[in-house]
């Protein structure tokens, strides 16, 4: 039996593209992305600094994200946290390798985020939901 995280990442693998919300003042912000992977038990998304969504987390980390494949739909909502760490720019390029196409790892511009104290929900119209945290 995979683990809730094993769930979450190949939930979001097989979805393709999710949509990640943000806070800017009092107005959500919400864009389609696709990068994640799992790393040291951690739930990671990728994103450029330069971004209005990068600098709008590092303003207000509160994020939300949602997938929705086959009948069944996530939510993800936490606190999206920066991390400089250059492996994990490593994993998610060898992941995603068009992603090398616009980053690498000492571009300063590519930012690996990790979801802290992040609830899931896994929801359809035929089940009860099943929430957990990762
Ligand atoms: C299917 C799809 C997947 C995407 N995945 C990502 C991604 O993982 N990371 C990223 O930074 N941008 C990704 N983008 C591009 C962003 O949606 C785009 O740059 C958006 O404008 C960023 O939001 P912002 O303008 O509020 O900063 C993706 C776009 C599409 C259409």
């Amino acid at each position: 039996m995979a683990s809730n995280l094993e769930r979450v990442i190949n939930f979001l693998d097989e979805a393709e593209t999710y949509y990640l919300a943000t806070v800017e003042g009092n107005q959500p912000r919400v864009r389609p992305f696709g990068t994640a992977i799992v790393y040291n038990d951690r739930l990671y998304i990728q994103t450029g600094k330069v971004k209005p969504v990068s600098q709008q987390l590092a303003k207000n980390p509160n994020a939300e994200i949602c997938a929705f494949n086959k009948g069944q739909w996530i939510r993800i909502a936490g606190e999206l946290i920066n991390d400089d760490t250059r492996e994990v720019k490593t994993l998610m390029l060898e992941k995603m390798p068009m992603l090398r196409n616009m980053y690498n790892e000492d571009d300063g511009n590519m930012q690996m985020l990790y979801f802290k104290s992040a609830t899931v929900t896994f929801a359809s119209f035929t089940s009860a939901p099943e929430i957990f945290n990762i």
